[in-house]
């Protein structure tokens, strides 16, 4: 249920549409990047929870939210009720991207056309899983989902319906929080992504 569906999605299983994913060379990130890191969690998994794209940890690791980012996200899950073990988890884009400065690999937003030339991995995982909720954390994952004109700061928390009788939600990315400084304003998006997890938490029972 993508607002913009990609020209052909990966056929198989989950399994055979991760290891295809290993190989994709579809946009230049791949050039770069450690490895593709594909989502992960139970193939069955009721919710789904996606992000924009994986960062240096996630690259060297393989696996998503495995960062700060990660850390946040698993205590805003425990303190919803959600447990990271029952859901799925994983990313707009497959690849981390970065520009180099000295040692260390400085994080660059995936553009357009990087975006649209993954769009089939995510497709295939949402047709595969199945999820009945659907988690969008960020406008990247917020705007493939719902479409490009989706406006975080005036849609956040508040469920879409999408098709296959799934419904969508987007909240605040947890790297956005922990980016968010001032006065309690990290404190409130904190707040407001527990928030609209708690609401993924309460259609669940
Ligand atoms: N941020 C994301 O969007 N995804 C990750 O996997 C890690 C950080």
């Amino acid at each position: 249920p993508l607002a913009k569906p990609p020209e052909r999605i990966p056929t198989g299983s989950l399994a055979t549409v991760r290891r295809k994913a290993k190989q994709c060379r579809d946009c230049p990130l791949w050039m770069h990047a450690t490895q593709t890191v594909f989502g992960e969690g139970p193939a069955d998994a009721q919710v789904m929870l996606i992000g924009e794209q994986p960062g240096a940890q996630e690259d060297l690791q393989g696996a998503p939210f495995v960062g700060p980012a990660g850390r946040m996200l698993d205590k805003a899950l425990t303190q919803a009720g959600l447990s990271r073990e029952a859901v799925y988890l994983t990313n707009t884009v497959k690849h981390f991207k970065f520009e180099p400065r000295g040692k260390a690999r400085l994080h660059k937003r995936a553009n357009a056309a990087e975006q649209a030339a993954c769009r089939q991995w995510l497709a295939a995982e949402l047709l595969r899983v199945k999820p009945r909720l659907v988690v969008a954390m960020g406008a990247m994952a917020a705007q493939a989902l719902f479409g490009a004109r989706f406006r975080m700061t005036q849609q956040r928390g508040q469920w879409q319906p999408l098709a296959a009788q799934a419904e969508g939600i987007a909240t605040w990315h947890p790297s956005y929080v922990l980016r968010t400084r001032g006065g309690d304003a990290r404190e409130r998006a904190y707040a407001e992504l527990v928030k609209d997890l708690r609401q993924v938490a309460a259609r669940l029972a």
